[in-house]
């Protein structure tokens, strides 16, 4: 039985796709454990899936021998530490798209309430006032969007916004196959001057450090809208504020922040709170209940695929093999340390148990080396415990 553990929430739509496969011995936990219990409750799991909160350490790897793989049910894979997996030979997969729909409509639904100037009007409805004004309002089919990062984010943003009747423009570092009637930038610059709004979709990280400042924003077309859904260290904040405040830009929305608060009850400081017509919101952009839902199916999915096929496409610290269909082969999953020969050995030891390789797929990254060999008939404990013993072997399964 593949005994599968489960913390903090996880969606039931895991269990379903579990269920669907035959794994039924699943325990879950409503919430993260402590780590001086997490090791007595993972005891015999060969899948373990978290979220954030629980932590996977190279101690705790050491003392679970049966464990095969980890699921994040989120984005991020930090609390994991992924070297020590990877070198127990245990794949961790996570979600990078499940939430990339989320995000774009939200993108969307705020260019158009920017556009209309509706945070502000919703503000002065709820403090009494009835301003029936057209002026600063303005419809979103026809404007020029300007996509900064054309990548899972990006790309959706632009589908959407041109069934909205908007002009996409995108820039993007690598070169990028445009979607529908989009056109490539050939700078930043080149796309900050002729867009009437500008969303961010790149990644984090000194690369993108202040993508947005002052020069940047002065590059931008006067009463433009800026969009942040991305990271919050994209943007150069108080050059942002002071493109508000002087009216060089007419509204922005901010869901990410060079400093975000830790908790529900701790709030935000930034000089952009009360300002009008600005959007800020709690880094929920890729936070809906179809995106949870979707974690759950895709993660769980993942990790159905490696327990029986041994598939570790997408995991983000294995060598990535895709998924093939065994047929009536018996499968063998070798982990390996990434040496010459190692195949060779491999290979040579099944031969000598008189074995065929019906069909072999390797693949290495940094000091590990995967291999998946499916072999004619079955292959017995014996076989399994020799290859075990193997000195290049850092892990051996039979499927
Ligand atoms: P992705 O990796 O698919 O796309 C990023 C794109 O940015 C790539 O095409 C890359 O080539 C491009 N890029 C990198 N540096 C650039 C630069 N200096 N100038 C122009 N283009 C550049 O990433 P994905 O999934 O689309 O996510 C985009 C961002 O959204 C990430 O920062 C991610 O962390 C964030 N995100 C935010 C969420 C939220 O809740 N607000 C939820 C999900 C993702």
């Amino acid at each position: 039985m593949t005994r599968i553990v489960l913390f903090e929430n996880i969606h039931p739509s895991a269990l379903d796709v579990f269920a669907a496969a035959g794994l039924t011995d699943v325990v879950t936990y409503k919430s993260a454990l402590p780590s001086d219990e997490l090791s007595a409750a993972l005891k015999g799991a060969a899948l373990v899936g978290i979220r954030s909160r629980t932590h996977l350490d190279a101690a705790l790897f050491a003392g679970l021998p049966d464990l095969r793989a980890v699921g994040c049910f989120c984005i991020g894979t930090n609390q994991v530490d992924l070297d020590a997996a990877m070198m127990r030979g245990v794949p961790v997969f996570n979600a990078p798209f499940s939430n990339t729909r989320s995000v774009a409509e939200l993108v969307l639904g705020e260019t158009i309430l920017l556009l209309r100037r509706i945070p502000e009007k919703n503000d002065r409805v709820h403090h009494g006032h009835w301003d029936k004004t057209a002026d600063g309002a303005f419809e979103a089919r026809g404007k020029t969007l300007g996509i900064v990062g054309y990548g899972n984010i990006g790309s959706q943003v632009g589908i959407l916004a041109e069934a909205a009747g908007m002009r996409v423009v995108f820039h993007d570092i690598e070169a990028k196959l445009p979607l529908g009637n989009a056109r490539a930038c050939t700078s930043l610059a080149q796309l900050l001057e002729q867009s009437d709004v500008v969303t961010l979709h790149v990644p984090g990280g000194s690369g993108t450090r202040n993508l947005i400042d002052a020069k940047a924003l002065a590059t931008m077309k006067r009463g433009s809208i800026l969009i942040n859904a991305s990271r919050g260290t994209v943007v150069d904040i108080d050059a942002l504020h002071q493109a508000l405040q002087s009216e060089h830009l007419s509204g922005a929305a901010l869901d990410v922040f060079p400093i975000e608060p830790k908790g529900r009850d701790e709030a935000l400081q930034s000089p952009l709170i009360g300002m009008r017509n600005v959007i800020l919101t709690p880094h929920i952009g890729g936070s809906t209940q179809e995106s949870q839902e979707n974690i759950g199916r895709e993660v769980a999915e993942k990790l159905v695929r490696f327990v029986q096929g041994g598939a570790t496409k997408g995991a983000v610290n294995f060598p990535e093999i895709p998924y093939q269909d065994a047929g009536n082969a018996t499968r063998i999953l070798h982990v390996h340390r990434n040496e010459p020969g190692a195949l060779g050995s491999l290979s040579s030891l099944m031969a000598a148990h008189g074995l065929n390789i019906v069909r072999q797929q390797l693949q290495t990254l940094g000091q590990v080396g995967y291999v998946i060999s499916d072999v004619e008939g079955t292959v017995s404990d014996a076989v399994i415990t020799e290859l075990r013993a193997n000195p290049v072997t850092i892990r051996c399964d039979r499927i």
